[in-house]
């Protein structure tokens, strides 16, 4: 079983926590498209889905299914999404497709944070996927000294501009011990809008593709 057929797995196996008549956030990615795939074989029996990036927003639609804003909605029973590292402990490093502030507000809006991806994403210490930071255009070389004094090696991720129309930074050579504080320290730098640290608000469930099958923990 290769990459994409293991993503693919886990995606599908996310579909039997999606409740009837019910709003589903979703993220961003290629695991993430594979969920959204499935999720049009019932997009008669849902009300909809709050997406979390312009990308998503444009697949969900072109199956049919009806996206909301997020300001609309109430509550959201799950939200699911993929992960480019995840710990025992369920904190994750997300962002690689720069989505990371969209998907944070989901994921803080949703009861459930239902994680998919292949066995490839497991490690034991976050950090060495580089850590991407949404920072406000005018701030990048201030919050790129800033993250030097914490340690890190910030790379600007040329050419991307976010969904939200700001850049990314990648911080490189981080050996995340304590993801939750790191998470708040990055936040603390002005001029950051959100960092790809999910540690305060981490998964719930993780669905990982593997050799033998669909693994849930
Ligand atoms: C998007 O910004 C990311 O947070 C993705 O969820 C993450 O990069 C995982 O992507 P893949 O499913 O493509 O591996």
């Amino acid at each position: 079983m290769d990459q994409n057929q293991k993503k693919k797995a886990a995606a599908e196996a996310a579909l039997a926590f999606v409740q009837p008549d019910t709003i589903v956030g979703v993220g961003t990615g290629s695991t993430v498209n594979f969920f959204i795939d499935a999720l049009a074989s019932k997009k008669n029996d849902i009300a909809g889905a709050v997406s979390s990036s312009d990308a998503s927003t444009q697949r969900l639609k072109k199956l049919g299914i009806e996206v909301f804003d997020l300001n609309s909605v109430d509550d959201l029973d799950i939200y699911v999404d993929g992960a480019d590292e995840i710990t025992e402990h369920k904190h994750m490093i997300k962002g690689g497709g720069a989505a990371l502030t969209r998907e944070k507000i989901v994921a803080a809006v949703a009861k459930t944070f239902i994680c998919i991806i292949d066995d490839t994403k497991h490690v034991p210490i976050l950090g060495r996927f580089p850590l991407p930071v949404e920072v406000i255009p005018m701030a990048r070389s201030y919050v790129a000294r800033e993250i030097v004094k914490l340690g890190g090696d910030p790379a600007y991720r040329q050419g991307v501009v976010t969904d939200n129309g700001n850049i990314i930074l990648d911080v490189h050579n981080l050996e995340i011990l304590n993801p939750v504080e790191l998470e708040n320290q990055l936040n603390n730098i002005v001029g950051v809008v959100t960092n790809g640290l999910f540690a305060d608000r981490c998964a719930d469930i993780v669905l990982t593709g593997t050799e033998q099958g669909v693994v849930k923990s």
